[in-house]
């Protein structure tokens, strides 16, 4: 079927109307009272991190700010965080020319096996989704980078040395953020060196232009299942997080990564910091880029509540986990809504 090749072939071959595929059940629906709304009251600034400022007087007052960030959104942004524009720049606008080959082209690299270390595809996972979200998409597995870089796509030419270069800049942003967060929980710092050789994925995604952006989604409500996940969104909005039981959209700051705690490091904090569910909108007007660094530690380590945060007054609250529990969770179900970290209960 022509939808099963994914939206930008739809967009492409000019729809002006959204398959049936792709309409949610009225009550999942967006509810987008008018698209592209800045002034809309459901914005919101999410805290800004501001590395540079950890070299000067003001670091006690930046932990402070990450701390009550991650307890109470579980998302903040990061700026001045180090990893060159051009870096930044250079991988955007190659995922740009990587979307924007043929179908053809971009199809070799499509892949129903979760664990491939290429895998292009549309929706979330097209082979057990129901109803398919407004969403292509490139998963390239980081980890280790030398035996899965043969892999990677050979076009665009240039894609494989602008992502490692980019995928360098993510993996050491969040070490530094593991370490601030670590020291931020009152955790040992030797922990740290789970992540030397952790799990590293990116997803590269693109949202085209949408005709009817009020009966889809980019990216339905999940959250994510590492420890952090460092998003780079280009300059269109579309991302939504849950706060006080309303969808909010994080407006985009030029050159800011916004980042997320995913479910390990709920588990991992006892459940001090929270994994956030999350959306995507798509709109009508804007194709849209967006690049997540999702990392956890090595995929066959068990994942349980730091011994530093469990005592009598706070018990575990988690069950300790692995990447094959949660492979198995989500090939077993539909990925909606925070069933996952609930199962580990
Ligand atoms: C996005 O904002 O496009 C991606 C959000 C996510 O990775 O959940
Ligand atoms: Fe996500």
């Amino acid at each position: 079927a022509e939808y099963m090749k994914g939206v930008r072939h739809l967009y492409d071959a000019g729809v002006t109307k959204v398959p049936g595929r792709y309409i949610l059940p009225a009550p999942e629906r967006p509810h987008i009272v008018s698209c592209g709304d800045t002034t809309s009251t459901h914005n919101l600034k999410l805290p800004i991190i501001d590395l540079s400022l950890l070299h000067t007087p003001k670091r006690a007052m930046v932990l402070e700010a990450l701390s009550l960030a991650c307890k109470e959104f579980g998302f903040f942004q990061v700026v001045n965080h180090g990893i060159p524009s051009e870096v930044v720049q250079e991988m955007v606008e190659v995922s740009k020319r990587f979307f924007g080959m043929s179908y053809e082209e971009r199809a070799k690299y499509m892949s129903s096996d979760l664990r491939s270390p290429v895998r292009y595809g549309t929706s979330f996972n097209q082979i057990r989704d129901r109803v398919f979200c407004w969403r292509d998409f490139l998963k390239l597995n980081c980890q280790p980078l030398e035996s899965v870089l043969p892999f990677w796509p050979s076009s665009p030419a240039d894609l494989r040395e602008k992502t490692i270069a980019y995928a360098n800049g993510t993996k050491s942003l969040f070490m530094e953020l593991m370490s601030l967060i670590l020291e931020s929980l009152g955790v040992d710092k030797k922990f740290l060196a789970e992540f030397d050789d952790g799990s590293h994925l990116m997803v590269v995604n693109c949202y085209p232009p949408c005709p009817e952006p009020n009966l889809t989604l980019g990216m339905p409500p999940h959250s994510d299942y590492g420890f952090l996940t460092l998003l780079l969104q280009d300059e269109v909005e579309g991302l939504q997080v849950q706060y006080k039981d309303q969808w909010v959209t994080i407006e985009p700051v030029p050159g800011a990564f916004v980042v997320n705690i995913g479910d390990h490091l709920e588990i991992f904090s006892n459940g001090i910091y929270k994994s956030i569910l999350h959306r995507v909108l798509v709109n009508s007007l804007q194709n849209r880029i967006s690049i997540a660094s999702l990392h956890s530690m090595p995929v066959e380590k068990v994942i349980g509540p730091a011994t530093e945060l469990v005592s009598e007054s706070r018990p575990k609250q988690f069950m300790d986990t692995d990447f094959a529990a949660f492979l198995e969770y989500i090939s077993s179900t539909e990925f909606k809504k925070k069933n996952f970290l609930e199962s580990r209960k």
